[in-house]
């Protein structure tokens, strides 16, 4: 009989382990409802998770936005909010953070991400323009949409196959960008919509290359180039990882560098800046500015607050500070990877290679029985909250949404199942837990036949639409 000792995380996948760059202080009980209680929950969720109440959720992996925890720091950072209506000094700390780390000349703070998203739509897009980006995004689409514009998906093409293991799928393909110029004329393109990492393909990044590249095709036409930070800082990490210039470069100096081939960002700070509420949007151009700081007032708040308190803005500032340090990075996507590890040991379909927040599922090859218009990716989500009171979210058809000009079900390539790791909220154990759920999910995937959607709402589908099981 061979001898089987326990290994640790690292010696099981021949390396050495990392820890963590923080110790607990404080918790926060959660528990598992028995299977009874699940079956309830989910079918008066009308088997969407997003309608799952959180006190019957035992590992919440719905999303990353907003939900992590922040460090101390932070904490006493929130009993120096300044709650003037107007000129709140932390408003100054946050847009000196941002001037820091970003570098961009002018910040308009809004509530959250989609704010931001609003006034770069409203401020630069006439109808009939059209945005081309790498993959879209649920919010970030819709407002080029509602400003009149059209979306067009410039992403290689490896970003919409979960198996090719390109290093950087987040990349715009500079051709098909080109050709889209070529086809409808430079001026009726107001930006490059770049996303770093990208969600919608696996939270994947842009290379340094890339960037540079694109700046020189847009320099040639005359088109600026807008940046979701959203995740810039891991997409940073991973530049630092695979691009051998970069090395040995810190992450705020890679952060940096990248933001200065773009000419303004918009951030949901929910995500990489560790707070639970904030966003901002930051350009170089002044005219964009004043009107971007004029429109604000309208939908958000005043120019110094934006929908966020005092406190939220100084937990922000010293978030974004937290937020690029190497060992803080390196913690939370190996933890992410350590997940997808496991997973990828068990021969279970994820894309590859793992990106920067999440692991996603690839419903399409673990479900290949169930077809796309009974939402698999749906399916796996519902099943993996019965099994294991886990909650994940849908990205796919029902996130996709519906065509506006066909009324037809948009039907992306990729059919995925986001785990989506909060980041300093859970252990190694809680992904171990987690990668036993999945497998056993994907163990009785024979069984498993599917959804039928029996409310859709007109805007963002996937929040609020409910469905029944065949
Ligand atoms: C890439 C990306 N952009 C924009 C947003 C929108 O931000 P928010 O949820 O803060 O409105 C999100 C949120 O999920 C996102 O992941």
């Amino acid at each position: 009989m061979t001898n089987t000792f326990p290994q640790t995380m690292g010696q099981q996948f021949g390396r050495r382990s990392w820890a963590e760059p923080w110790k607990i202080k404080m918790v926060e009980p959660i528990r598992l409802i028995n299977a009874e209680a699940r079956q309830k929950a989910a079918a008066e969720a009308g088997y969407n998770t997003f309608l799952l109440r959180s006190e019957d959720v035992y590992i919440d992996l719905l999303t990353d936005s907003g939900t992590s925890a922040m460090s101390d720091r932070q904490w006493a950072g929130m009993m120096l909010g300044d709650e003037a209506y107007a000129g709140s000094r932390n408003f100054y700390n946050l847009e000196a953070a941002v001037q820091t780390y970003y570098g961009y000349k002018y910040l308009v703070p809004t509530h959250q991400g989609r704010g931001a998203e609003h006034l770069i739509s409203q401020a630069l897009i006439q109808p009939g323009d059209f945005i081309p980006g790498n993959m879209y995004f649920t919010t970030t689409r819709l407002h080029q949409e509602l400003a009149g514009g059209t979306f067009v998906d410039v992403i290689i093409d490896q970003a919409h196959d979960p198996t090719s293991q390109h290093p950087f799928k987040g990349n715009i393909d500079l051709g098909k960008l080109e050709d889209l110029i070529k086809r409808v004329g430079a001026d009726k393109i107001p930006y490059v919509s770049l996303a770093g990492t990208v969600n919608m393909a696996g939270g994947q990044p842009v290379s340094m290359a890339n960037v540079k590249e694109l700046r020189a095709l847009c320099n040639r036409y005359g088109i600026k180039i807008y940046l979701d930070a959203t995740r810039m800082a891991e997409n940073a990490y991973f530049i630092q990882e695979r691009e051998d210039a970069y090395a040995h470069q810190p992450i705020a100096a890679i952060l940096k560098e990248f933001c200065s081939y773009t000419d303004g960002a918009w951030m949901s700070a929910k995500k990489d800046h560790l707070v639970n509420i904030g966003g901002w949007l930051a350009v170089n151009d002044e005219e964009v500015f004043d009107q971007a700081r004029n429109m604000v007032v309208v939908y958000e708040g005043l120019h110094t607050y934006g929908g966020m308190s005092g406190r939220d803005m100084e937990a922000l500032a010293i978030g974004i500070a937290e937020a690029v340090q190497d060992d803080h990075i390196h913690s939370r996507v190996g933890q992410v990877r350590y997940l997808g590890e496991l997973l990828t040991d068990w021969n279970i379909p994820i894309v590859q290679p793992v990106g920067g927040h999440a692991i996603f599922l690839d419903a399409k090859r673990i479900y290949s029985h169930i077809p796309q218009d009974r939402f698999p990716a749906q399916t796996l989500a519902a099943e993996l909250y019965l099994d294991s009171g886990i909650r994940a979210m849908e990205r796919g058809v029902v996130s996709a949404g519906r065509d506006p000009e066909t009324g037809d079900h948009r039907y992306p390539a990729l059919e995925l199942v986001r785990l989506t790791i909060p980041r300093r909220v859970y252990t190694q154990a809680h992904m171990d837990v987690t990668a036993e759920a999945v497998k056993a999910v994907y163990d009785n995937r024979e069984n498993t036949r599917g959804l039928k959607m029996v409310y859709e709402p007109k805007y963002l589908r996937f929040f609020q639409a409910r469905f029944e099981r065949l």
